[in-house]
């Protein structure tokens, strides 16, 4: 049985001269929460647009549950819940006339579902669309997509205009979706969210995919922090393989050590720390391990 949601091959659209994605090859896996991480103008919506068939590949195919995206549109759109960055909404209907027509394109929708939904991500569904926030018609656009129950949701930032309350219902939505088997391709450039959803990450810079794997998997990208305190002086670490940036502040010691850990540890042991706190990069630490990677090498 194919495990893949998405196939994507040797992706590639040029804008002229510039290459908006460039030979990206990505798997998405079936009931897995993707992280689609990269800055603005990386290549994120254009990679969600041609997963939707709406514009067409220069070089490179996408498939999405067996079916090609560009000649087999209509099938694979019957699978399939869109949740676009800015949404385009008729402003003269209401917020339920809006979700009534969302439901009506997705060809299927669980009302029980979207009157929960309407009321956690609490939307008023009875004003018009025009008189709604960014944040309320981000909020339709998701309900929609959400009460689809459609197999692969694809979010192109869909919490950017959410506050912190409603980003908290939507993560709540996204685990969900997963918990019934629901495959999501998350693109986000918030740092946090991705961490606290995703199985796995890719990582796009400048159209290319720079970085995939787990969180766990990237960590090589950063070091771990190591802070430990001690009664007198903290003892000499500064030579022992893979450890960098010591600062010592009175009995304190901070340093970053890469790779193996034993030699560090048992220094600091037999100086006998009273505290010791060892720390693992966060997404954004490794995402500046990264960027800042790159920019040296290019
Ligand atoms: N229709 C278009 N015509 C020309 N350039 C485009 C078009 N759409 C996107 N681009 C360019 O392609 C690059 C990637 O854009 P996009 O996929 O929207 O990035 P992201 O969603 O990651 O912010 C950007 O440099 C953008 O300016
Ligand atoms: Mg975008």
């Amino acid at each position: 049985m194919d495990r893949s949601a998405v196939e994507i091959k040797g992706l590639t659209k040029m804008y002229g001269k510039l290459a908006a994605l460039n030979n990206l090859t990505l798997d998405v896996r079936k009931g897995e929460i993707l992280g689609y991480l990269g800055p603005n103008g990386s290549g994120k919506t254009t990679t969600i647009r041609l997963m939707l068939g709406t514009i067409k590949p220069t070089s490179g195919s996408v498939s999405i549950f067996g079916h090609d995206a560009q000649t087999e549109k209509d099938t694979v759109h019957t699978s399939i819940a869109y949740v676009p960055g800015e949404a385009n909404l008729w402003p003269s209907l209401t917020g339920i006339e809006t979700l009534h027509l969302l439901a009506k394109v997705h060809g299927r929708v669980d009302l029980d579902y979207r009157r929960q939904l309407i009321k956690r991500f609490e939307l008023d569904p009875n004003r018009k669309v025009r008189t709604y926030s960014k944040g309320n018609k981000q909020k339709i656009t998701l309900i929609a997509a959400l009460a689809s129950r459609a197999e692969l949701l694809i979010l192109d930032e869909p919490t950017s205009g959410l506050d912190p309350l409603m980003e908290q219902a939507f993560r709540e939505a996204a685990v969900e979706a997963k918990g019934r088997g629901q495959t999501i391709f998350l693109s986000s450039h918030i740092l946090e969210e991705v961490e606290a959803l995703c199985d796995r990450i890719a990582v796009l810079r400048s159209g290319k995919l720079v970085e995939l794997g787990t969180l766990e998997q990237m960590r090589h990208l950063s070091s771990l922090t190591i802070e430990a305190s001690f009664r007198n002086h903290p003892p000499e670490v500064r030579n022992i393989k893979g450890v960098s940036k010591v600062e010592l502040n009175g009995n304190n010691l901070v340093c970053q050590i890469n790779g193996p850990v034993d030699e560090l540890l048992s220094v600091i042991a037999k100086a006998r720390p009273l505290t010791l706190i060892s720390r693992e990069p966060s997404l954004e630490e490794l995402f500046l391990a990264l960027y800042g990677r790159q920019s040296e090498a290019s």
